[in-house]
């Protein structure tokens, strides 16, 4: 038998037990980071990768007297393989947090190992608001889809966009970002026409514009994961729907950092409502991209933040805890943490260790040459809409 098999039919108590046995009693606290190097996600990887790394080499790998070594394992975009190397630093390594988690269907997969194992989980990237209630052991530094979701449809109904089609990638985060907008916009007296979802894999979204074109919309509203706005954005713009008076509006996925540069001038113009732009204008976020950019070769988006601010919440922790490594020391300290990120502040909200932040309304424009999201408005401390309203 391969010892990735005998692996994964260890029981889940058998991790639980072995990770208990080898908590605390080490010099070196290992995060085991899982992200995509590779398929489709991979632009989230190389984004965290890079922000992980700057981290360190700003702040050191010793915190609180301990040595924090970070284990980089590749997912490939599986989420299988996530749930295969997360049983895997856990068991073998012993690593006492693992972090990463490139899209929802990853970060759900590992929720049951965090819980029996006892192992913070720091999710960096995907932005399923579920995911955060799938086990006591989860935070969460990137964000919630809805999070940015209500605040575009408050935009669009005051902006005078009165019909709108949707389109979203076929999964969990399409049905957070279709669900959200609508039951905001449609509240406010706004139309959907069309709901439209497309598939996650290899999207052809040509079929899906020319229907929304047809229906004739104010605005298409669209929710793509980071890394397929350029694939939209070409073939909305070979559409002719750039040129057709349709405005362009949704969660600032589409318009992300890394592809933005060669979206084309199509982008121009396009509003959406986010928590990170290269752009942003505050003294901490420009010394960050400046950074950024010269240790990556690449701009930074909206995902480097969330590996970024995920290492800042492990360190802070070690701190807090005197260098105290399990699990549940380590999680008790990230509640309620607050602290000033080059995205603006932000903190973890105490009772759903989930991440509250403001967003900001962008409209993409050209500055020295270069696409950007350029805020225009703030909101601050925007908390996970969809679990707000639970209570
Ligand atoms: C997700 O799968 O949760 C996800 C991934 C990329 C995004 C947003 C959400 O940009």
């Amino acid at each position: 038998m391969k010892a990735y098999k005998w692996m994964a039919a260890l029981s889940a108590a058998a991790i639980g037990a072995l990770a208990a046995g080898h908590a605390g009693a080490q010099e070196t606290v290992k995060v085991g980071l899982i992200v995509s190097m590779t398929g489709q996600q991979a632009s989230t990887g190389k984004q965290i990768k890079a922000a992980v790394e700057l981290y360190q080499k700003q702040n050191g790998d010793a915190v609180a007297g301990k040595k924090v070594q970070v284990i980089l394992r590749d997912s490939g975009s599986v989420p299988d393989n996530t749930k295969r190397l997360a049983q895997e630093l856990i068991v073998n390594d012993k690593v006492n947090i693992i972090a990463g988690f490139e899209i929802t269907p990853a970060a759900l997969a590992v929720a049951p190992l965090a819980t029996e194992a006892k192992v913070p989980a720091v999710v960096m990237a995907a932005g399923t608001s579920i995911i955060t209630e799938r086990s006591p052991y989860i935070v969460r530094t990137s964000f919630t889809v809805p999070q940015s979701c209500v605040i575009i449809a408050d935009w669009a109904v005051k902006n005078g966009i009165k019909k709108v089609v949707t389109i979203v990638s076929d999964y969990a985060p399409g049905f957070d970002a279709e669900k959200s907008f609508t039951e905001r916009f449609t509240g406010a007296g706004g139309q959907v026409a069309q709901a439209i979802r497309v598939p996650l894999a290899n999207p052809d979204f040509a079929p899906f514009l020319q229907r929304a074109a047809d229906a004739k919309p104010d605005a298409i509203f669209i929710f793509v994961p980071s890394g397929q706005g350029g694939t939209f954005m070409k073939q909305y713009t070979e559409r002719g729907l750039d040129k057709a008076g349709i405005k362009l509006i949704g969660p600032g996925d589409v318009t992300d950092d890394d592809l933005l540069p060669n979206m084309g001038d199509a982008a121009i113009g396009t509003v959406t409502a986010h928590f990170y732009s290269a752009d942003h204008n505050s003294p901490k976020n420009k010394t960050f991209v400046e950074a950024f950019t010269k240790a990556a070769g690449f701009r930074p988006n909206f995902m480097a933040l969330g590996g970024y601010d995920g290492m800042h919440l492990i360190y802070e922790a070690l701190k807090k805890t005197g260098g105290k490594a399990d699990g549940d020391s380590l999680i008790t300290a990230m509640k309620g943490m607050k602290w000033e990120s080059p995205r603006g502040p932000i903190q973890i909200d105490p009772e759903t260790r989930d991440i509250i932040q403001n967003v900001y309304i962008r409209k993409v424009e050209k500055k020295a040459g270069s696409l950007y999201n350029v805020e225009f408005a703030t909101f601050e401390a925007v908390k996970d809409p969809v679990k707000a309203a639970k209570k």
